[in-house]
């Protein structure tokens, strides 16, 4: 297995970068998490134009055009020997004196690539259901950026990992914005509802997928602001990621979501993804 890094494709023991790195001194950087089945990305057309929209919008020259972006994924693919991956692309800022503001100087970005095996939940959790605990979002207020800076998604892991269970699901003033690294959607009276694609939630690329598979499955969907206590009056809670596909919420802190196990909306939506992406 290979990975890639500034132009050479080495052993990840070897890929090294120096401590001035941006992306290690301020988590100063952007990413992208492409879920591969059979060898091909799926969505990948969604996910470089969600790339190249992050590094945009810090300010960040797209080091690559899309077909050398896809040539050099291609190649670190080719060097694992699962069929299912999960490609991971990292930019940051590059390497310069530490000052917070942008170098003066031109800099060459950090481009790293790596691919693993795809990890996806496991049988019981697909079968019964997730249980998540709720927060509140006390992240900055640029979270449509997808942002290597992420001590605020990873307090929020850690507090669903300290609960023993699948996500924390985050709200701000009381109303949903998202899990540490999914999308949450809520389905109500047979309306399925996820929360606006504003600056309070990254846009997954499974966002748009389901607002797809909604239509083509005669579920409607709208986009709108949905308070706690829709959430945990919800007939089903979903969550959506790369590597969650979309998994049933069965259950937030001590109260049960619907009938307590994975509904008809999420039976649909699930095998339209499986449909989708085969
Ligand atoms: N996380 N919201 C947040 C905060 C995320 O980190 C993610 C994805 C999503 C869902 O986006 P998508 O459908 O494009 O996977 C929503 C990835 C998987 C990660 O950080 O590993």
């Amino acid at each position: 297995p290979l990975v890639y890094l500034n132009g050479a494709f080495t052993p990840i023991s070897e890929a090294k970068i120096p401590v001035l790195d941006r992306g290690f001194i301020f988590g100063d950087g952007i990413y992208e998490v492409i879920p591969v089945y059979g060898r091909k990305m799926f969505r990948a057309d969604q996910h470089f134009a969600r790339l190249f929209r992050s590094l945009a919008s810090v300010g960040i020259t797209n080091p690559h055009s899309k077909e050398e972006w896809l040539e050099l994924i291609a190649k670190v693919m080719d060097a694992h020997e699962a069929n299912d991956q999960m490609v991971y692309i990292q930019v940051t800022r590059g390497v310069a004196k530490r000052a917070h503001a942008f170098p003066k100087d031109t800099v060459q970005p950090t481009v790293f690539i790596m691919t693993n095996p795809i990890t996806l939940p496991s049988d019981a959790v697909r079968a019964n259901g997730a249980v998540c605990v709720s927060m509140e979002d006390k992240r900055w207020l640029r979270c449509e950026i997808k942002s290597t800076s992420l001590l605020g998604n990873v307090l929020a892991a850690q507090n669903a990992a300290e609960h023993g269970v699948t996500e924390a699901i985050q709200f701000r003033d009381d109303f949903l914005t998202e899990a540490s690294s999914s999308n949450v959607w809520v389905f109500k009276d047979g309306v399925l509802m996820g929360p606006p694609k504003d600056n309070l939630i990254l846009e997954g690329i499974r966002y748009g997928l389901i607002e797809e598979l909604c239509k083509t499955n005669n579920i409607p969907l709208i986009a709108r602001r949905i308070s706690r206590e829709e959430v945990f009056a919800a007939d089903e809670v979903l969550l959506s990621s790369a590597t969650k596909e979309v998994l049933a919420v069965v259950r937030i802190d001590d109260q049960t979501i619907g009938k307590g196990q994975p509904g008809p909306i999420y039976q649909k939506l699930y095998a339209a993804y499986q449909l989708a992406k085969a």
